[in-house]
C-alpha cells in the first residue's frame, strides 16, 4: 500500500485562463499568452523549493490547433521565443526541462528550440520540468497501445510506455483559471493525482498560489483504493 506521501511529488499544472486575462483588460488574447510565460516562469523558480521533483506544464494540446490560426502562430512564437531564453537558466539552476507531445506538426522553429533545451539541460537534476506541447493524453494512451503490439503487459509495464519509463505518477494535479475539467491532460498518470482547482487566471498565478496548493495536498489522506492507514 502507498500511503505515505511521497518527498518530492509530481505535480502538473494546466495554465489556463490567458486569454480571459486578456479581454479583461481590453487586451487582444496574445498578451495573455505573454503574461502567460512570466507566470510559467515564476512557477518553475518556486518549484523546487516547494518540494516538487517532477513539473509537467500543459501549455498547448492536441485541441489547441482549432484555434485562430493568428492567435496559434503566436502561441508557436512564444514558445519557442520562451524555450531559448530559459534554456540557460534553467541549466544553471539544475532543471531537466524535457517536452512531452507530438513533434511532427510543430513548426520547425519550435522543434529547435525544444531539441537545444532538452540537450543544453540534460544534466539537470533539481527539478524535472517537462512541457505539454501539442499533447493530448488519449493519444499517449493510443500510441502506447500501438507499442505494446498486443504484449500482455501489466499496468505498470503499459505506464511506462504511457508516460516514460523514469516518470512518476502525477501526485498532484492543479488547475488555474476556474474551469473544473482535465481537457485531455495526463489521463492515465492521474489515476490517483489529488485534485486542486484554483479560480485564479493563469497570468496572476504565483508561488504563493502553487504553495497553497501543496500544503492542502500535503494535508490529504490518499488511499489508493485501501482503507486509511489507522484503520
Ligand atoms: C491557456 O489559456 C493557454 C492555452 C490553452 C494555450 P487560454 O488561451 O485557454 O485562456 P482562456 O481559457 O480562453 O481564458
Ligand atoms: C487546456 O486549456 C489546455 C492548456 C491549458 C494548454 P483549454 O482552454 O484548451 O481547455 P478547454 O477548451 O477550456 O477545455
Ligand atoms: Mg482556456
Amino acid at each position: 500500500m502507498q500511503s505515505s506521501l511521497p518527498d518530492k511529488i509530481h505535480a502538473a499544472l494546466i495554465m489556463d485562463g490567458n486569454g480571459r486575462w486578456a479581454a479583461r483588460r481590453g487586451l487582444p488574447r496574445t498578451a495573455g499568452h505573454e503574461a502567460g510565460t512570466h507566470a510559467a516562469r515564476r512557477i518553475v523558480a518556486a518549484a523546487p523549493a516547494a518540494g516538487i521533483g517532477t513539473l509537467t506544464l500543459y501549455a498547448f494540446s492536441c485541441d489547441n490547433w482549432a484555434r485562430p490560426a493568428a492567435e496559434v502562430s503566436a502561441l508557436m512564437a512564444l514558445l519557442s521565443h520562451f524555450l531559448l531564453k530559459e534554456t540557460e537558466d534553467l541549466a544553471k539552476a539544475g532543471v531537466r526541462a524535457s517536452v512531452i507531445g507530438r513533434r511532427d506538426r510543430l513548426p520547425g522553429h519550435v522543434r529547435d528550440a525544444i531539441d537545444w533545451m532538452e540537450r543544453r539541460t540534460s544534466e539537470g537534476r533539481a527539478l524535472h520540468l517537462r512541457i505539454a506541447i501539442d499533447y493530448s493524453g488519449r493519444q499517449s494512451i493510443l500510441a502506447a497501445a500501438h507499442a505494446a503490439a498486443g504484449a500482455a503487459l501489466d499496468a505498470d509495464a503499459f505506464g511506462r510506455l504511457v508516460a516514460g519509463a523514469d516518470v512518476p505518477p502525477v501526485d498532484l494535479l492543479i488547475r488555474a483559471g476556474g474551469e473544473k475539467r482535465l481537457s485531455d491532460f495526463l489521463l492515465w498518470e492521474c489515476a490517483y493525482a489529488e485534485l486542486s482547482f484554483c479560480d485564479v487566471l493563469w497570468p496572476d498565478f504565483c508561488a504563493a498560489h502553487l504553495e497553497a496548493a501543496v500544503a492542502d495536498f500535503r494535508g490529504r489522506e490518499r488511499r489508493f483504493g485501501a482503507l486509511p492507514s489507522a484503520a
